[in-house]
């Protein structure tokens, strides 16, 4: 029989990716910019960046607030999913990342959808108070800050919207009573928020596959 391995869950993510996601020359391009300039290798996968797009599809989401830009790869995933005269308001603290994901999301062809907001994202945030709500957030920044970033979803979404945290397996670090690591203590926060803040209501997948063993949570905002 296979066995559960790392390089078989590569293999079959990979699988699913071809059979499903394809390829795409903007996505391409925006993850080999990304890797030219020496970004970490932590954007989300080809099956996830287009699970976000299902999701934003399906929910109809025409205004999308990212948390956490990096190169853009997942900015363009949802980008294409608002459509026509929807918007993306992306967080990004890193100046560098930001010009990189600016140039890779304009030569995708979507880049009027696109406002990058440059700064750490406790600073930008309480800056979009006031304007019209978000139909989607996707957290997916410092796992330090995931209860802050929670919080302020749950401020600027409307009832009814979708909140997707990335990153919430973390190799099953998060069931760790004795971690120090503050990226797993900010995630099992934010999951332990998630199940007791009556502001939302929440699941979370484990997902194995390129990235490893992680995760994310998805939740609407009651
Ligand atoms: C890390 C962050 C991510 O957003 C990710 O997808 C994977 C890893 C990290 O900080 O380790
Ligand atoms: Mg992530």
């Amino acid at each position: 029989m296979t066995e559960p391995t790392v390089e078989n869950w590569r293999r079959a993510d990979e699988f699913l990716s071809d059979t499903l996601v394809g390829h795409d020359p903007a996505l391409d391009a925006a993850l080999a910019a990304q890797r030219a300039a020496g970004l970490p290798d932590i954007e989300v996968a080809p099956v996830s960046g287009k699970l976000l797009n299902l999701i934003a599809r399906i929910s109809g989401a025409r205004r999308v607030l990212e948390i956490g830009t990096l190169g853009g790869y997942s900015t363009i995933w949802l980008a294409r999913a608002v459509g026509e005269g929807g918007t993306v308001t992306t967080i990004e603290a890193e100046s560098g990342n930001a010009a990189i994901a600016r140039a890779s999301i304009d030569a995708a062809g979507i880049g009027d959808r696109v406002a990058i907001r440059i700064g750490r994202a406790a600073d930008v945030l309480p800056t979009l108070e006031g304007s019209e709500p978000f139909d989607l957030v996707f957290i997916d920044a410092d796992k330090e800050s995931n209860t802050i970033y929670l919080d302020w979803a749950a401020r600027l979404g409307r009832s009814g919207a979708v909140v997707i945290l990335d990153n919430i397996g973390r190799e099953g670090e998060i069931v760790r009573e004795d971690t120090t690591d503050p990226r797993v203590i900010g995630t099992r926060d934010a999951l332990r928020m998630l199940g007791e803040d009556s502001r939302f209501d929440a699941t979370a997948l484990q997902t194995v596959g390129i990235k490893g063993w992680d995760g994310i949570a998805i939740a609407v905002l009651t």
